[in-house]
C-alpha cells in the first residue's frame, strides 16, 4: 500500500489544511514599524497598520486565525498596558477586525510582556496589593492576578478580540475570565486555555520576540514541570470544569503523548503550540543545510495532528499554506 503516490494518499489517515493554521503576530507601537526578531528568522515585531497588511495576507492565504502578543511602550508592576483600552493588543485587535472582519482574533492574555519584572502575575512584595506575609517575597500571587486577567480579558475584548486565550497558568483563570466577560455582556467571546503549560526551555526565543523574560527566577511555580503528566489531566479537568471552550497543550513536539491524552480525554476542539524553540532551532539547522526545512517542519506538524490538535500556533503558518499548495 505504498507503492505510489496515490495509493498513499488512498490509505493516508491525517490531514493537514489551511483550517488547522493560527498565525503569531507580534505586535508594537509606532507606523510602518517591522523589526525583524533575531532569533526567529522570518518574523519581525510590526507596528499596527503593518500587523493589519499581514493580517489581510494571511486570510487570504486561507489561514482562519491570529494569535496577537503584544510589546507594551510601558511595563510596570502590575503590567497596566495589559488593561488599557488603548494599549498595543486592543489597538491591533481593533484594526484587524476592521479591516479583515473574517479573521479570527486572539489575544494572548498573560501579564508577562506588560510586567517590569516579566513574570506571569503581580508578584508577592510589601506595598503590593494582596501582599501576603506568609509568602516568600517575589512568589506569584495568583489571586491578584486573576482580577488583572478579567478586567484585561474584557478591555481586549471589547476592542474585537474573538478568543482570549489566557497563558500564564494561574489558577481560576478561566473560571475568572469567564465571568468578567459575561458580566460585560461579552458572552460570545470564547476561551482557548493554554491549560497545559510547561516550563520549557523550548520558549527561549520568544523571550527575544516579546521583550518578556522574567528579570530573575523562572517560571517554574506555575508553569509545569516536564516530568509530569497527570497533573496535566487535572490541568485540563479544572479548565473543562471553569468553562473553557478550546484547550492548548504547550509545547507540542516534546510533548505529543500529552496531546493525545488530553484529546483522548475531553472532546473539546484542542489546540498545540509548536513553540519558538521548536521552529528556531529547525531553522538553525536548516541555515547550516543540516536538515531541509520544509520537510521537517511538515513533517512536524502533522505528527502534532496525528497525536490529536486540531489547531496548530505555528511560526510555519504561511509558509506551510505555500508548501501544501506545492510552493518552493
Ligand atoms: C506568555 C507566553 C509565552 C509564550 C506564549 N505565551 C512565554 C512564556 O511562557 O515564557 C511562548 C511562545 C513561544 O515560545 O513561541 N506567557
Amino acid at each position: 500500500m505504498r507503492l505510489n503516490e496515490n495509493i498513499r494518499r488512498m490509505v493516508s489517515e491525517t490531514t493537514l489544511t489551511p483550517n488547522n493554521l493560527i498565525a503569531p503576530l507580534f505586535v508594537r507601537h509606532g507606523t510602518g514599524v517591522s523589526r525583524p526578531i533575531a532569533s526567529m528568522p522570518g518574523h519581525s515585531q510590526l507596528s499596527v497598520d503593518m500587523a493589519v497588511r499581514e493580517a489581510e495576507t494571511l486570510a487570504e492565504m486561507g489561514i482562519p486565525a491570529v494569535l496577537l502578543f503584544g510589546i507594551p511602550d510601558h511595563k510596570d508592576a502590575v503590567g497596566s498596558e495589559n488593561f488599557d483600552p488603548e494599549g498595543i493588543v486592543p489597538q491591533a485587535a481593533y484594526a484587524i477586525k476592521k479591516a479583515v472582519p473574517e479573521l479570527i482574533v486572539i489575544s494572548d492574555m498573560c501579564c508577562c510582556e506588560y510586567t517590569d519584572h516579566g513574570h506571569c502575575g503581580i508578584l508577592n512584595f510589601p506595598g503590593v496589593e494582596g501582599y501576603n506575609q506568609h509568602m516568600p517575597e517575589g512568589y506569584l500571587l495568583n489571586d491578584p492576578t486573576l482580577s488583572i486577567l478579567g478586567k484585561a480579558s474584557i478591555v481586549h475584548a471589547q476592542a474585537g478580540t474573538d478568543i482570549i486565550a489566557p497563558s500564564g497558568m494561574i489558577d481560576g483563570m478561566i473560571g475568572t475570565i469567564r465571568a468578567a466577560l459575561d458580566s460585560a455582556g461579552l458572552i460570545n467571546t470564547s476561551i482557548m486555555s493554554y491549560a497545559v503549560k510547561y516550563s520549557s526551555a523550548f520558549y527561549g526565543p520568544f523571550r527575544d520576540a516579546a521583550e518578556s523574560p522574567p528579570s530573575f527566577g523562572d517560571r517554574s511555580q506555575y508553569q509545569m514541570d516536564p516530568a509530569n503528566r497527570l497533573e496535566a489531566l487535572r490541568e485540563a479537568d479544572l479548565d473543562v470544569a471553569e468553562g473553557a471552550d478550546m484547550l492548548m497543550v504547550k509545547p507540542a513536539l516534546a510533548y505529543l503523548d500529552i496531546i493525545r491524552e488530553v484529546k483522548n480525554r475531553h472532546p473539546l476542539p484542542l489546540a498545540a503550540y509548536q513553540v519558538s524553540g521548536e521552529y528556531s532551532m529547525v531553522k538553525a539547522a536548516a541555515e547550516k543545510d543540516w536538515i531541509d526545512e520544509r520537510r521537517v517542519a511538515m513533517e512536524t506538524l502533522m505528527s502534532i495532528r496525528r497525536a490529536g490538535a486540531d489547531m496548530i500556533i505555528t511560526y510555519w503558518a504561511k509558509d506551510a499554506v505555500r508548501w501544501m499548495r506545492g510552493g518552493a
